[in-house]
């Protein structure tokens, strides 16, 4: 189904798809698996679109053989999934829960069974609920729980695993769970939320140590790093540019790879992010170097200077630092609500690469996007948009290529439709289509135009 041009990406290029734990596995009170944050916040009336939960999701716990076949029929060279971290450790840190260690082992054999290289990653967002219970992130002592985890994981499944993505988009789990509050645990805090973006650092850098220590072959942490633009020149605007930054890209990157916190962070937050939940020492554990840099790319952004929504700076959520997010983008966009820009993906990448000339390798650990997919009465998903979409942005990434970015592979997300976090069921991510009723799979079109794309890679190269 795939009409050239392709993509012009060097050989050795790898294609995966990508999904996560809580999205879905369902099966959340079995195989002695013990709550998460997600759970919690999925069952608080209010929480999530219409009450969906990830009680059930695509049901994957039970059929993970059926959705590895459907990765091996798409022809992926890997395939990156999430550890529900309650699932080896039902309360996050001390006994370890021995059907959960065996659910990975069957999923992780079958994935090599299938020609199909393991890609995990440790914590996509389900924060083991007794942990929460004892401060989350805000408090180191989860930090030192999440190496815990770590160890655990890399020993049992280091001999097998790939790629080792520690955080996937600490951003969200900092500032979308404890500031905008529209994630779990879903509260909307300064310091707090500031405390857990720290401590998040600190436990990549501790898991980092356990990895290496396991003998882990690759290691990076995924950062959802965003395209900003500024609304207009004027020095109100550019400011607020330099402060959206920080927040969004800035607390990450400058830590882990020029070993220093972002400049403008006093700017940012009243002073609030040099708060005394930072130890000596941090910033080298955080800034242990990496094997790879994980980047999720959706959409840019356009920021705006604004009033602060609450003038009194020790009252401000992490998230008020004077900006509005605009969307002056005349392009088409996705069921999100999400402009399709694939020249900013080229743009991201570039940047990043201008920024830190030390970065290690990019790995694209998701792209996609979410449409409005009927499953028609011949029992297909005619989504061209989304072909649109991927091949745009693949076409994004080769562009960043040509330039001299090291980019060494690409996960579409999602494998399945899934759980979207508070927008439960309705946003539909799949190659493969999911009915929520039945839980039958069906591959889309864009699953087949995919397939077709790697397969010509693959020859070409
Ligand atoms: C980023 C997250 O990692 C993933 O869980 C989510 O479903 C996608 N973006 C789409 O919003």
């Amino acid at each position: 189904m795939i009409s050239p041009p392709f993509p012009d990406l060097p050989a050795g290029f790898r294609f995966g798809a990508a999904t996560a734990a809580y999205q879905i596995e369902g099966a959340h009170d079995e195989g002695g698996r013990g709550p998460s944050i997600w759970d919690t916040f999925s069952h608080t009336p209010g929480r999530t679109l219409g009450g969906a939960t990830g009680d059930t999701a695509c049901d994957h716990y039970h059929r993970y053989r059926e959705d590895v076949a459907l990765l091996r029929e798409l022809g992926v060279d890997s395939y990156r999934f999430s550890i529900s971290w309650s699932r080896l450790l039902p309360q996050g840190t001390g006994p370890v829960n021995p059907e959960g260690l065996a659910f990975y082992d069957r999923l992780v054999d079958e994935l090599l069974a299938a020609g199909i290289s393991p890609a995990v990653t440790l914590y996509h967002w389900d924060l083991p609920q007794t942990l929460e219970d004892g401060g989350g992130w805000r408090v180191r002592s989860t930090a030192e729980a999440f190496a815990e985890y770590a160890a655990l994981a890399a020993e049992r499944y280091g001999d097998r695993v790939e790629r080792w993505i520690t955080l996937n988009e600490p951003y969200c789990s900092a500032f979308v769970g404890h500031a905008e509050g529209r994630h779990a645990p879903g509260t909307r805090e300064g310091r707090g939320a500031l405390a857990a973006a720290h401590h998040l650092l600190v436990a990549h850098g501790l898991a980092v140590r356990e990895l290496r220590a396991a003998g882990a072959r690759e290691i990076g942490i995924t950062l959802n790093l965003d395209q900003l633009d500024a609304a207009s020149r004027l020095p109100e605007d550019l400011a607020a540019l330099r402060r959206a930054e920080v927040l969004h890209n800035e607390i990450w990157t400058e830590p882990l790879f020029a070993g220093r916190y972002p400049a403008l962070e006093r700017e940012t937050w009243s002073g609030q992010a040099d708060g005394p939940w930072r130890l000596p020492g941090d910033l080298q554990l955080i800034g242990a170097p990496l094997d790879f840099l994980g980047v999720n790319f959706y959409r840019p952004i356009t920021i705006a200077a604004a009033p602060h929504r609450e003038p009194d700076p020790e009252l401000r959520t992490a998230v008020d630092i004077g900006v509005a997010e605009l969307d002056p983008y005349g392009s088409r966009h996705t069921t999100m609500g999400w402009p399709v820009v694939p020249a900013a993906f080229s743009q991201l990448l570039r940047g990043l690469d201008f920024r830190y000339p030390n970065l290690p390798p990019i790995w694209i650990t998701e792209n996609g996007t979410a449409e409005p997919d009927v499953l028609t009465p011949d029992g297909a998903v005619h989504d061209a948009d989304r072909i649109d979409y991927l091949a745009d942005h693949l076409a994004a990434v080769a562009v960043a290529v040509a330039a001299g970015v090291d980019v060494r592979g690409y996960y579409v997300w999602s494998l399945l439709d899934n759980f979207e976090w508070a927008r439960g069921y309705e946003q539909r991510f799949g190659l493969v289509h999911v009915d929520y009723d039945t839980l039958t799979r069906t591959p889309k079109d864009s699953y087949r135009w995919y397939r077709g794309l790697i397969t010509a890679h693959h020859a070409r190269t």
